[in-house]
């Protein structure tokens, strides 16, 4: 007979560089403020890494927190997803890199793109390979270094108050789902490619003919990121709700049985906006955009990392995470702890 499997997360870990960048530091290199970027994004300081930290290095530190915390050690896990937008190197990205700073063997890893969703994506990816029986134990790992790629300059102020570095690590356990309630219950996840270029960076491209990147490319500013701020905005507020109600449905719980609803960090506003369209109480939604920024991937591992130090997730608990971004992807994953 063969087992029911269910993907359990039995460890968590993040890591974020030391260095603290301010509102009040970024206004002395464009023209914001202090009140503009809270008012805005409620944003109030981001985490920068300085010269000779790389994303493997952020990664690692989280990911050694969850391998302790899971009291495990890196030969018990036989599978490496890692979820970034910004990869330590155009290819083969950050988690080979990772794989050999944690001295991963032979562990097959991989990098996947599905920008601030990416971490959802990679826990469906997870999920499955648990819930077919191939993989035991799966590494789970979302990573970013946003601040070596932004424009610091009033041009770029948009997207640039908004990013963080950072790294969040969970560890997925195969469990027998008639044995144990815990584990992951539902994911849903959706991505809209006519959206693409609302919120992406255009160069290096290699559809550009005959060089990927050139010296005009850089001057133009093509290699910064870009953003339709508003429309991001408005795609966002309606795609969240959407998605989260679907998962919560799929998986026969009600909202007001969630116990912890954890949103992707873009935008304070956005989250407000969310919870208020769903009615979910204040205390109910826990945020650390504040302090670290947006992170992409990397936010919600991060956030789940910091509510269980926090004490917010105690076995039996519900929990709801949401996502949006470029892509468009958004999703939506239900746990009970
Ligand atoms: N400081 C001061 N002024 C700024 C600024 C900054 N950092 N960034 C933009 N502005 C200015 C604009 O130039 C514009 O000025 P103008 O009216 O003179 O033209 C004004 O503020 C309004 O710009 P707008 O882009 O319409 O602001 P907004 O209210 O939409 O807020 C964001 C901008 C980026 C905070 C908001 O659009 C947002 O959060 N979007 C979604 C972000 C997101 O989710 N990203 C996805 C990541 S996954």
């Amino acid at each position: 007979m063969t087992r029911n499997l269910r993907s359990k997360i039995i460890g968590t870990g993040m890591c974020v560089p030391d260095q603290i960048i301010t509102n009040d530091d970024l206004a002395q290199r464009m023209d914001t403020t202090d009140e503009w970027i809270q008012q805005r994004t409620g944003i109030k300081e981001r985490r920068w890494i300085v010269e000779g930290e790389t994303p493997a290095d952020l990664a690692q530190s989280a990911c050694e927190q969850a391998l302790q915390s899971a009291q495990l050690d890196v030969g018990d896990i036989d599978f490496i997803l890692l979820a970034t937008l910004s990869p330590q190197h155009e290819f083969p990205g950050t988690s080979f890199f990772l794989h050999e700073q944690l001295g991963g063997g032979e562990i097959p890893c991989i990098d996947l793109r599905a920008q601030c969703s990416g971490f959802l994506y990679a826990l469906n990816f997870a999920d499955s390979l648990i819930q077919s029986g191939k993989s035991q134990r799966v590494l789970v790992v979302g990573c970013e270094v946003h601040s070596t790629g932004l424009n610091v300059s009033t041009e770029g102020r948009d997207v640039t108050v908004i990013f963080g570095d950072g790294a969040g690590a969970v560890i997925l356990e195969a469990v027998d789902a008639e044995q144990d309630t815990a584990g992951i219950l539902q994911v849903r996840l959706h991505a809209q490619g006519k959206h693409a270029k609302r919120l992406w960076i255009d160069a290096p491209s290699s559809a550009d003919w005959p060089q990927r990147i050139t010296q005009e490319m850089i001057e133009a500013g093509r290699h910064f990121p870009q953003m339709e701020g508003r429309y991001v905005f408005k795609n966002a507020v309606t795609r969240m709700p959407e998605v989260l109600l679907e998962a919560l449905s799929a998986a026969s719980i009600k909202a007001d049985d969630v116990d912890l609803f954890l949103f992707h960090q873009a935008n304070l506003r956005i989250n407000e906006f969310v919870a208020q369209k769903l009615e979910i109480p204040e205390e109910r939604v826990f945020n650390n955009i504040q302090r670290y920024g947006n992170c992409s991937a990397a936010s919600i591992p991060m956030l789940l990392a910091e509510a269980e130090r926090n004490g917010l997730l105690e076995p039996g608990k519900v929990v709801s995470m949401t996502a949006f971004g470029s892509g468009f992807t958004w999703g939506s994953a239900v746990v009970r702890w």
